[in-house]
């Protein structure tokens, strides 16, 4: 694991969207694997600012975003879709028809998890990967307790996970129950990952990413395995690391 501590959340977002451009400038068909929350806001908007300042060009991209909640409209202001066309894709010029994200309202469920994985291996996987991590140390909906071995399907949320989303919804109730994730074995079959975290309320979960004994009750932690991860941080999140 190669850890980079910056000083801020805006340094973490520079460094991870430069992360991403050279990707995209090594390799122009890259395939990108998404994150959403809080966390990865900034380093859209430095990709978009790079974009404009014609640095990067999207065309040949394709992207994986990792979940999506269970039960929600494509359509709906709180789902994944809704978030990466607001936030990341109506300001770029990928090309729609490259774009993927777990569809929460398939009928059939099973297939489309199913159809998920096979899409991304035969498009050769996922090139780098982009995660969050939450308080509790899930990556992507991987929960506390997860299968190493799954690839994508459908989770229970954590309760944890559940409070914490609660502040995009007007009330806990509103906050869906059970998401569509890639599972820990399709992350892990990205070629690289770049795991991104700031704030004081993240800081034991990574130390137990990065220092702790990998377990499942600590998801993250399977990222240990991996050959080449990187984890940028700011100060707050890396401030169990040194003691
Ligand atoms: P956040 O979520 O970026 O909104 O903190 C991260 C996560 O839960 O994976």
């Amino acid at each position: 694991m190669r850890i980079i501590v910056v000083d801020n959340y805006k340094e973490m977002s520079k460094k991870a969207a430069a992360m991403i451009a050279s990707q995209i400038i090594l390799k122009p068909n890259s395939v990108l694997g998404l994150a959403t929350g809080d966390t990865p806001l900034g380093m859209y908007k430095e990709l978009i600012e790079m974009y404009d300042m014609k640095q990067i060009d999207f065309r040949e991209v394709k992207s994986f975003n990792l979940d999506e909640y269970y039960g929600l409209e494509k359509e709906n202001s709180q789902s994944y879709h809704h978030y990466m066309i607001k936030n990341f894709f109506s300001n770029i010029n990928i090309d729609k028809e490259k774009i993927n994200i777990p569809n929460g309202k398939a009928k059939n469920i099973k297939k489309e998890c199913e159809n998920y994985d096979k899409k991304i291996s035969d498009s050769g996987n996922i090139d780098i990967q982009v995660l969050g991590i939450g308080v509790n140390g899930h990556i992507g909906f991987n929960e506390p307790s997860v299968d190493f071995k799954a690839g994508t399907h459908l989770v229970e949320l954590d309760e944890k996970t559940i409070k914490s989303n609660s502040r995009f919804f007007n009330s806990i109730e509103d906050v869906p129950t059970k998401a569509i994730s890639m599972g820990i074995k399709t992350i892990m079959n990205s070629k690289k990952i770049v795991l991104l975290a700031n704030g004081k309320g993240k800081a034991d979960a990574i130390f137990k990413t990065v220092k702790g004994k990998i377990c499942p009750e600590v998801p993250a932690s399977v990222l240990q395995f991996h050959n080449d991860v990187t984890i940028i941080l700011d100060k707050e999140a890396a401030g169990k690391l040194e003691s």
